[in-house]
């Protein structure tokens, strides 16, 4: 695995901006696996800068997010396609047919799961998989204790999770409790991953994921059997790891 450490978060996101322009720049068709959450808004700020500045092209990428909450629709405005539209796809030249995300209106899970994964299957596999990371560990929505054998599957989300999520809704109630996501065994066979976190409140995690033993009940462990990893962190999210 390999570590860039960044000053602080805006360093951050043009170190794995870059990465991901690489990419595209090196595999202009290339399939992105995306990802939501705080930690990658910077990053997409970033490419939306350099595709203004006419450094970009996104007209042949193809896209795939890791997963999606059950239940909301794309109007929602807390729904992850909402968010790829606000954050990126809306600001960028890449057709909206090449963007992909579970649907998360689809009410037969085993339809929609059996639906993504040959998707990714048809698209040829990931070429580059963004990740953040949560607080306990989980990758996409895969919550400790999950299996490392799922493709894409519907989950129950865990209360830390909702706990975690409910900012962003009205109550606790209002937040979805099951969501579609691309599994740990869909994440593993993407050529390349990329994670980036950042802030203290990372840096335990980031210390157990990469360090400690590979184990379930903490899911991005896993990463560490992956042979071509970037972890991209600031300095406050890489300071439990010793010299
Ligand atoms: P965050 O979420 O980027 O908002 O911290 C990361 C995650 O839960 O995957």
């Amino acid at each position: 695995m390999r570590i860039y450490k960044a000053k602080d978060y805006a360093d951050m996101s043009r170190k794995a901006a870059n990465i991901v322009s690489a990419q595209v720049i090196m595999k202009p068709n290339c399939v992105l696996g995306l990802a939501t959450g705080s930690t990658p808004i910077g990053l997409y700020k970033q490419l939306v800068e350099w595709f203004r500045k006419g450094d970009l092209d996104f007209s042949e990428v193809m896209t795939v997010n890791l997963d999606e909450y059950k239940g909301l629709s794309r109007e929602n405005d807390q729904s992850y396609y909402y968010f790829m539209h606000q954050n990126l796809f809306d600001h960028v030249n890449i057709p909206v047919e090449n963007t992909h995300l579970p649907n998360g209106m689809e009410p037969d899970s085993e339809k929609e799961c059996r639906r993504y994964t040959e998707l990714i299957q048809s698209l040829g596999g990931v070429d580059l998989q963004l990740l953040g990371i949560g607080h306990n560990g989980h990758i996409g929505f895969n919550e400790p204790g999950e299996s490392f054998d799922k493709q894409v599957h519907c989950v129950n989300l865990t209360e830390s999770t909702i706990e975690a999520n409910k900012r962003f809704f009205a109550s606790a109630e209002d937040v979805p409790k099951q969501a579609y996501t691309m599994g740990i065994k869909t994440i593993m066979q993407s050529k390349k991953i990329l994670i980036v976190a950042s802030g203290e409140d990372k840096a335990e995690i980031v210390q157990k994921a990469f360090f400690g033993p590979i184990t379930p009940q903490v899911p991005a462990s896993v990463l560490q059997l992956h042979n071509d990893v970037t972890l991209v962190a600031d300095e406050a999210a890489l300071s439990k790891l010793s010299e």
